[in-house]
């Protein structure tokens, strides 16, 4: 019997998922809630509208994926669960190695897994003490999801001090700043290991490595992601090794230990500093952008994966296999983005793209038979070669087809990863 299956998420990681699940024989019709003007059967359920899509599920006996963190964190998988709704992803115990950073240094802290130096606080008059005494730059970071706003990396005592103030007391993450950590910063190369567990077992994804400032060579603000290439040389396979038992199946097997079955994506931010990964973050969720490189690399059935790491049998199933070639995604974004942009800019040329590139869409909407921009990331334009410079070309000569007049993009997507063959 064919299943049908209910992604939850509007960004373009959830395109990207639904785009693979689509291609499962054993899929029959995906839903997006409530999804962008990319992807297929949206439902306009929010997701944060925890009763409205659990309904959703039972009516249309959906098999239910969740991409983004913030029903993970407010608890979906623990309530479809209860309803008896199949549904894959952390529960929201599990999900705590996200929506908690001080939980997720705590947790590294008794389990040994290598993270930065730090010391938790909620008072500013003590943080500001603390970075005084220290001979170390520092990054600053409030304690809860801040959409990805919530960390300050600091390039001296005043900017770590004028940071401590911005979350603590002027509380521009709301409660999410209640409590901040301030840690140690690691200078050195950032690469993200993402792999799919079911509590027990936990199988490596292909290595990414994603682009987080808005400007060529890694300069001005951090954004939610402007670009990735799957797979990187800087996470080679003895590094591949190290990460994978050191931090990956330790934290799997130390959340079993403390009585947590963590099953779903479990996503490390990894700074590696002369050959030795640390640990940054953990998501509990995919990459967004690294989903769309990763999953055009996927040479497996993404659902029978799913299925085993909510039932317990990802043993059972052969290793997840990938294709040899590389993948690039360049996100186009509003231009003002990460800050103010414009919306509801029509966008074309989606019929011109010719070299086997994929449009995920993110911040897109749908009016009528046009496609609008609704957001700062709007489109992930992704692209498969044989080497990783055949692959920057294609997605590059892909991207110039896609017009609208706030078009914004970085014209070094990839590059850096040349640097490490
Ligand atoms: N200890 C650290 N040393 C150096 N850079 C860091 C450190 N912690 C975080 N960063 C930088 O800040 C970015 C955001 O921090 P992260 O912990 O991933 O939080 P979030 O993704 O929730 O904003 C990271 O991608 C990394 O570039
Ligand atoms: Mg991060």
């Amino acid at each position: 019997m064919l299943v049908n299956i209910l992604v939850i998420g509007s960004g373009g990681r959830e395109h990207a998922l639904s785009w693979k699940l689509s291609q499962s024989s054993k899929v029959d019709t995906i839903f997006t809630a409530p999804g962008n003007g990319g992807t297929q059967n949206n439902v306009p359920i929010n997701a944060d509208d925890l009763d409205g899509l659990a309904d959703f599920a039972q009516k249309n006996n959906c098999f239910t994926v969740v991409g983004p963190e913030d029903p993970l964190a407010a608890g979906i998988v623990d309530k479809f669960n209860k309803l008896g709704l199949k549904v894959f992803g952390p529960s929201q115990k599990a999900a705590q190695l996200e929506s908690s950073k001080i939980w997720a240094k705590d947790f590294m802290k008794r389990n040994e897994i290598p993270s930065a130096r730090f010391e938790i606080f909620d008072n500013a008059q003590k943080a500001q003490e603390y970075v005084e005494s220290l001979d170390y730059n520092v990054v600053v970071k409030a304690d809860g999801l801040a959409a990805g706003k919530g960390v300050i990396v600091c390039n001296s005592n005043d900017e770590a001090i004028s940071a401590i103030q911005t979350i603590l007391v002027k509380k521009t993450f709301g409660d999410a700043g209640n409590r901040i950590i301030v840690e140690e910063r690691i200078d050195g190369i950032e690469a993200s290991y993402i792999a799919l567990s079911d509590g027990d077992v936990a199988i490596p994804m292909a290595t990414s490595q994603d682009h987080k400032r808005i400007f060529d060579n890694d300069e001005g603000p951090n954004t939610g992601g402007m670009g990735a290439y799957s797979p990187t040389a800087i996470i080679d396979d003895n590094l591949t090794k190290i990460i994978q038992e050191e931090i990956i199946e330790k934290t799997i097997h130390a959340m079993k230990k403390e009585g947590i079955v963590f099953k779903g994506f479990l996503y490390a931010g990894i700074m590696i500093r002369d050959g030795k990964p640390f640990v940054l973050e953990y998501n509990v969720r995919m990459g967004d952008p690294e989903c769309q490189p990763i999953t055009m690399r996927m040479d497996f059935d993404l659902y029978d994966y799913l299925v085993a790491s909510v039932d317990g049998t990802l043993s059972s199933l052969p290793p997840a296999s990938w294709k040899l070639q590389s993948a690039v995604c360049v996100v186009l974004a509003s231009k003002g983005y990460p800050e103010s942009y414009s919306k509801n800019d029509e966008i074309t040329g989606f019929d011109s793209i010719s070299n086997g590139a994929i449009v995920f869409h993110a911040g897109t909407k749908k009016s009528g038979e046009k496609i609008l921009s609704n957001g700062g990331r709007v489109l992930g334009v992704t692209a498969l070669g044989d080497s990783l410079e055949s692959a920057i070309t294609n997605v590059y000569s892909a991207i110039e087809k896609i017009t609208w007049s706030q078009k914004y993009n970085r014209t070094d997507i990839g590059k850096k990863g040349l640097s490490y063959l």
